[in-house]
């Protein structure tokens, strides 16, 4: 047993494999974390399914605005509902909005973003689609912290995956998937022992030491 659980705030728009797949190592007895909220922006979201299935609690901010954007309104009542659950981590899993505001001051440097893609190539939406189109031999997925900018905060942790012929968006995508999945959980993990060390671009990771934050 783990004796301090670093507590996550999960921010879903979508299907939630994602999150699905945090929420499950979570329950392992010596991971480092536990979910405590997930919060999407979308009443339909397959996630808040997940979040039934597994007993966390979860909240609607329904955002009319047009795609991508997170009015302040909203991004402060998300704000809010990490507070109340002392969220040490945001961890935005499919989330299809752009911070702003509230939550960039209070989480500064504890708000994570995973990208299908290697970053910085081929940011913003259907990454995948970029990558095949742009014709690259190898993309994969990136695990970074999240700022001002659009998928452009310092990386903590990144995975290579090879574009075969005959992909599909598709079929590559089906790739990428598991690789976020264990992307994301390796991230979280070293986040929540205060492994990582954000100097400027550059996360330093220290590997094997103990917990120094
Ligand atoms: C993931 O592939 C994630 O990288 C992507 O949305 C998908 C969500 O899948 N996020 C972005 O493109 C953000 N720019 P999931 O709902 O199954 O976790």
């Amino acid at each position: 047993m783990v004796e301090k659980l670093c507590n996550l705030g999960v921010f879903a728009s979508g299907t939630g494999t994602n999150f699905r797949a945090i929420a499950e190592a979570c329950r392992r007895d010596d991971f480092p974390a536990r979910v405590a909220c997930l919060i999407t922006d979308n009443p339909e979201a397959p996630a808040l399914e997940i979040a039934k299935s597994l007993e966390i609690p979860a909240y609607v901010v329904p955002v009319t605005a047009k795609k991508g954007r997170l009015p302040a309104e909203a991004e402060e009542e998300m704000a809010d509902i990490c507070v109340g659950h002392n969220v040490d981590l945001i961890v935005l899993a499919g989330f299809m909005r752009i911070l702003k505001t509230a939550l960039l001051d209070i989480f500064e440097n504890r708000i994570m973003n995973i990208h299908p893609s290697l970053l910085p190539s081929f940011k913003g939406l259907h990454a995948a689609r970029q990558a095949l189109e742009y014709g690259v031999k190898i993309t994969g997925c990136t695990v970074h912290f999240v700022d001002r900018s659009i998928d452009g905060g310092a990386i903590i942790l990144q995975t290579p995956v090879p574009i075969e012929d005959d992909d599909t968006e598709d079929s590559l995508l089906e790739r990428i998937h598991p690789e976020e999945h264990r992307t994301y959980i390796r991230a979280v993990r070293l986040f929540a022992e205060g492994r990582l060390h954000p100097e400027g671009r550059r996360v330093k990771i220290n590997e094997h030491g103990s917990k120094t934050t």
